[in-house]
C-alpha cells in the first residue's frame, strides 16, 4: 500500500496561479482529512504554489500533476514535489521520477498502454481520462489481466461516482479536481473545501470498507 493514501484514497487537485490560495487550499484540503494533493503544471505560477505547499503545509504529501517532460519533473521535485503524475506515459518522466526515489504515476487508459507501464515496472497507474475512457467496467476488465496493476482514476471522477470507482479493489485512490472548486477559492471559502474533503473521505470510508 502507498502511503501517501493511509490518510484517505484521495488524491485533491490544485490548478492555482495565487501562491497564498494555494497554501490555504491545501491547509483546508488536510483539514478535512486529505492530505495527498497534486499541484497541476498548467499554470505560470504553478511551481510557486507546489515550494510553498511543501514549505508551509509539511504535513501535505504534496506533488506535481500534468508533467509532461523530464525537465518539469526535475523543476516539480526541485519545488518539493514528493511525486510525480503524467497524462500519458514519457519515459524520460518516470526516469527522473525514479531516481529521485519519488513514486511516478503516469497516464493510461489502454491496454497496451498498461503493458508498457507494467513493462516499465510500475505498479500503480493513473487511469484517465477515467470516465470517458470506459469508467468503472473498463477497470474491471484491464484488471482482470493486470492482476496487480493498482489505478487510481482521474478525469470526471466527482461525488457522484466516487464509491463506485472506490468499490473497485483495484482502484488504489480517485484523483480530481471537484475537490477544490474555483467558485469556493475565488469566494475564499476554505472551509468549504474542508467540507468537500470531509464528505469525500465518509464517502470513500464507505465504499472501501463495503469492498
Ligand atoms: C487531470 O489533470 O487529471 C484532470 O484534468 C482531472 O480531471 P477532473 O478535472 O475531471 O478532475
Amino acid at each position: 500500500m502507498n502511503s501517501m493514501f493511509d490518510d484517505a484514497p484521495l488524491l485533491a487537485l490544485v490548478q492555482q496561479d495565487d501562491v497564498e490560495a494555494a497554501v490555504r487550499t491545501a491547509e483546508a484540503l488536510l483539514a478535512g482529512g486529505i492530505s495527498a494533493i497534486e499541484v497541476l503544471l498548467r499554470t505560470d505560477g504553478a511551481l510557486d504554489c507546489l515550494r510553498e505547499i511543501s514549505k508551509e503545509v509539511p504535513k501535505a504529501v504534496v506533488g506535481a500533476g500534468t508533467v509532461l517532460s523530464a525537465a518539469q519533473a526535475e523543476q516539480a521535485l526541485d519545488c518539493g514535489a514528493s511525486f510525480i503524475v503524467s497524462p500519458g506515459i514519457d519515459e524520460g518522466v518516470i526516469e527522473v521520477a525514479r531516481s529521485a526515489g519519488a513514486p511516478v504515476y503516469p497516464g493510461v487508459c489502454t491496454a497496451t498502454e498498461l503493458q508498457r507501464a507494467h513493462n516499465f515496472g510500475l505498479g500503480t497507474v493513473k487511469f484517465f481520462p477515467a470516465t470517458v475512457a470506459g469508467g468503472v467496467p473498463a477497470i474491471k476488465a484491464l484488471s482482470s489481466v493486470f492482476r496487480a496493476m493498482r489505478f487510481i482514476p482521474t478525469g470526471g471522477v466527482s461525488i457522484a461516482n466516487l464509491a463506485d470507482f472506490l468499490s473497485l479493489p483495484a482502484v488504489l485512490a480517485c484523483g480530481g479536481s471537484w475537490l477544490t472548486p474555483k467558485e469556493l477559492i475565488e469566494k475564499r471559502d476554505f472551509q468549504g473545501i474542508s467540507a468537500l474533503a470531509e464528505q469525500a473521505l465518509a464517502v470513500a470510508a464507505k465504499a472501501v470498507a463495503n469492498r
